[in-house]
C-alpha cells in the first residue's frame, strides 16, 4: 500500500520524530532504511523491500563518523546528496531523514550501545569500536524514525546479526528484515566501496565471490573438512593477488562464532580481502545437506 504523500526531506531529530509519531497515530505502519548514502542496487532492494511492507518508509542517510576508526576511510567516504534523493524517491522512500553530525552527537554526548562479545570478533577484531558505533547510531536512528520495522542487509552480516541481538536483548518493539546480498553482474557485492577500486583491482576483486562459489560447491559435493576448504578459497583469493586477506571465516549464523565442523543446517562463511587500499566484505550462507 503506497502513501501519497509529498516526498520530505527531513534534517532534525524533533521534526522526523514528530512527523514520525503523527503518522503512527494515524493508524499507518512505518518502515525505515538506514544507510550511510551514496545509494546503489543493494540499497534501493532494501527500499523496496520496506516499501512492499510499510505505508510510509524512511531512508536515513547519515555518514556515522563514530563507526570509523581513526586510520579508516571517514572522510573520503563517498557522498552524493543530489542523487542519493532522486534514488530513494525512486525506489519508494517518503522520507529522507538527512541530520549533520551535530545534530546525532551534540556537545556531551556520552552514552554508547554495545552488543558485548560478538562485537569484538571478526569485522570487530579488525575495525575496534565500529560495532559500538553501529548499533548505538542504530539504536539512536531506530528512537528517532519509530518505526515497525527496519531492514537491513545481509552483505554486512556480523552487523546484521548484532542489530538483532541488540533488538531482542534491548526489547525494541521492531521487526528487523534481512535482505539477501544484491550483487553487480559479475558477482561481486555492491558497495559504496567498490568505487575507489581501480580498473585491474576491479577484476581481482571477483576472486572473493568466486572462493565462495567454490566453497558452496564444494560443500554440496560433500567436503567436510574446514581447513581444506579454507586451504583452496585462500588459492582462488591469491590468485586476485590482494594487498592482505583479513580473514576467511566459518561461522555458525546461529552464534555468530567461528565452528571447526560443518555438522549445523547452514554455514555462514564470511571474508574480509583488501584490494590495494580499499578493504571489501562478502559472505554466503551455505546450506549443509546431510
Ligand atoms: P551502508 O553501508 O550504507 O549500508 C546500508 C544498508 O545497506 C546495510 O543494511 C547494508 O547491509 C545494506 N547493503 C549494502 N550493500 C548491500 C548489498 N550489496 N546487498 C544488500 N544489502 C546491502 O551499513 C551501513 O551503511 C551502516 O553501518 C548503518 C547501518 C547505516 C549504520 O551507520
Amino acid at each position: 500500500m503506497k502513501s501519497e504523500l509529498p516526498f520530505q526531506i527531513l534534517k532534525t531529530i524533533r521534526e522526523m520524530q514528530e512527523v514520525s509519531e503523527k503518522f503512527r497515530c494515524e493508524g499507518k505502519k512505518i518502515a525505515v532504511v538506514p544507510t550511510m548514502g551514496y545509494l546503489h542496487n543493494g540499497h534501493t532492494t532494501l527500499i523496496e523491500r520496506a516499501s512492499s511492507l510499510a505505508d510510509i518508509v524512511i531512508t536515513t542517510i547519515f555518514v556515522n563518523p563514530t563507526q570509523f576508526g581513526p586510520n579508516e576511510d571517514f572522510a573520503r567516504y563517498p557522498r552524493d546528496f543530489e542523487h542519493d534523493k532522486v534514488v530513494a524517491h525512486n525506489a519508494g522512500s517518503d522520507i529522507i531523514f538527512y541530520p549533520d553530525a551535530e545534530e546525532i552527537y551534540p556537545t556531551g554526548f556520552s552514552s554508547i550501545v554495545e552488543v558485548e562479545g560478538v562485537s569484538n570478533i571478526l569485522e570487530g577484531a579488525f575495525r575496534p569500536k565500529h560495532f559500538q558505533g553501529v548499533t548505538t547510531v542504530v539504536a539512536k536512528l531506530l528512537n528517532i524514525t519509530k518505526p515497525h520495522i527496519a531492514v537491513f542487509g545481509q552483505k554486512d552480516a556480523q552487523q546484521a546479526f548484532l542489530i538483532q541481538k541488540m533488538v531482542r536483548d534491548l526489547n525494541f518493539d521492531i521487526d528487523i528484515i534481512i535482505a539477501p546480498i544484491v550483487r553487480e553482474a559479475d558477482g561481486l557485492a555492491m558497495s559504496s566501496r567498490n568505487m575507489y577500486l581501480n580498473e585491474a583491482e576491479r577484476k581481482s576483486a571477483l576472486v572473493l565471490f568466486r572462493s565462495l562459489q567454490h566453497a558452496a560447491e564444494r560443500i554440496r559435493q560433500g567436503e567436510r573438512s574446514i581447513a581444506l576448504l579454507r586451504k583452496e578459497m585462500l588459492n582462488i583469493i591469491q590468485s586476485g593477488a590482494p594487498s592482505q586477506i583479513d580473514y576467511i571465516a566459518f561461522v555458525d549464523p546461529a552464534t555468530f562464532s567461528e565452528t571447526e565442523h560443518l555438522n549445523q543446517p547452514e554455514i555462514l562463511v564470511a571474508l574480509a580481502v583488501r584490494f590495494g587500499t580499499t578493504r571489501l566484505i562478502d559472505n554466503s550462507l551455505i546450506p549443509i545437506t546431510p
